[in-house]
């Protein structure tokens, strides 16, 4: 039996537990926040037997195999560094750290140390995408030319996942100096991995990044409002293609929209994840006139979580690791770099 700890309790540690709770062969024994009501109320609801406040403290008193780290962005770094240090397999949201040097830390500790590392990049659970990324590589789309993808929210428009203004889980990614560097690195940074997972690297970005207007002053409480809410990236990748990669808050009514379009000399893909994650369309170009697509039924997928059991159990590394975690960060860094000077960057990850 894995045993398991989680650092963080809030909003999206309920997937976590949901996700190991049904995997056979593990179990979360610990939990930690900071914050006691909501540790004690979630081990409470998930029958997590031990409780604490500290990670220090977890970490020392608790006997795990492995943590998952399911805190705001900035505690991901200096609690990954902690965690690989006491020789614990590790799970960690995304992303991964705030900047690509920290990533590498990790990502070299981790190496080091010579345990299991995965970060949590969600929609690679959908089997579209896994099954997009064979037909590339089997050739089946020939060369790409052209790339399209986006990741639209609108909760700054809509309250269907709470009345933002109220409620800090939201508050902390407008907010710099809580973090956050914006829709780019909360939600940008899964469709610059779902893009580039078929397709290989990105080799250079162009980005522009906006923070609109959204309170009195631009100011809630503690919370200055000033990370980007918007951005749109153009891009080439290793491979010669070009792409357009963008991402925003403000698209209502697309609650959790991601999209993914590939075009190559041999046949096209489209990737709607609001449609479906187990099935694409693929248009195989074949000399023909008329635009016939096919809809490919891709089935199921292992998810992250099921992939990092099945890591530990068998020593053998699954992606997505600390590595992919920091090539990702590498391009989130040109991005805010691209946007600062209004210029290309070539990305060196
Ligand atoms: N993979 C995905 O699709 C996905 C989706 C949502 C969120 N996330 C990521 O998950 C992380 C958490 O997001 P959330 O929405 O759950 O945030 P949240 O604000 O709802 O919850 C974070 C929790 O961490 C606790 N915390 C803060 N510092 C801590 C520390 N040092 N030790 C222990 N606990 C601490 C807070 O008290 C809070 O309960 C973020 O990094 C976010 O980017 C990923």
């Amino acid at each position: 039996m894995i045993k398991l700890g989680i650092l963080g309790t809030g909003g999206m540690a309920l997937a976590h537990a949901n996700a190991f709770n049904s995997i056979d062969g593990c179990k979360i024994v610990a939990a930690c926040d900071i914050d006691s009501k909501r540790v004690n109320d979630f081990a409470a609801k998930h029958g997590i037997p031990e409780v604490y406040t500290d990670a220090d403290e977890m970490l020392a008193q608790s006997d795990l195999d492995a943590v998952t780290i399911v805190t705001p962005d900035p505690f991901h770094h200096p609690l990954a560094l902690k965690v690989i240090a006491a020789g614990k397999h590790i799970l960690c949201e995304k992303p991964l750290a705030l900047n690509h040097a920290d990533a590498l830390e990790m990502r070299d500790a981790a190496q080091k140390a010579g345990v299991i590392n995965m970060v949590n990049f969600s929609y690679r659970n959908s089997s579209a995408i896994q099954k997009a990324t064979e037909l590339v590589a089997q050739g089946a789309l020939g060369t790409i030319r052209h790339v399209h993808a986006y990741y639209h929210q609108s909760w700054l428009v809509h309250d269907y996942w709470g009345h933002w203004p109220t409620s800090p889980t939201w508050l902390w990614r407008l907010s710099k100096s809580h973090g956050s560097a914006g829709v780019i690195n909360d939600i940008g940074i899964h469709i610059l991995d779902f893009a580039s997972m078929p397709l290989g690297s990105l080799a250079s970005v162009h980005c522009r990044l906006k923070c609109f207007d959204k309170a009195e002053g631009n100011q809630i409480g503690e919370y200055k409002l000033d990370a980007n809410d918007s951005a749109v990236i153009t891009t080439e990748f290793t491979n010669g293609a070009l792409g357009t990669i963008h991402t925003t808050r403000w698209a209502y009514p697309h609650k959790n929209s991601l999209r993914l379009d590939l075009y190559g000399d041999k046949a096209s893909i489209e990737i709607d994840l609001n449609a479906s994650s187990t099935e694409l369309k693929i248009n195989r170009i074949l000399g023909r006139t008329a635009m016939e697509w096919e809809t490919l039924d891709c089935g199921k997928t292992p998810t992250n979580f099921e992939r990092f059991i099945k890591s530990i159990q068998t020593g053998v590394q699954d992606q997505p690791d600390f590595a992919r975690g920091a090539e990702i960060q590498s391009v989130l860094d040109a991005c805010h770099l691209s946007a600062e000077n209004d210029k290309t960057i070539q990305i060196h990850s």
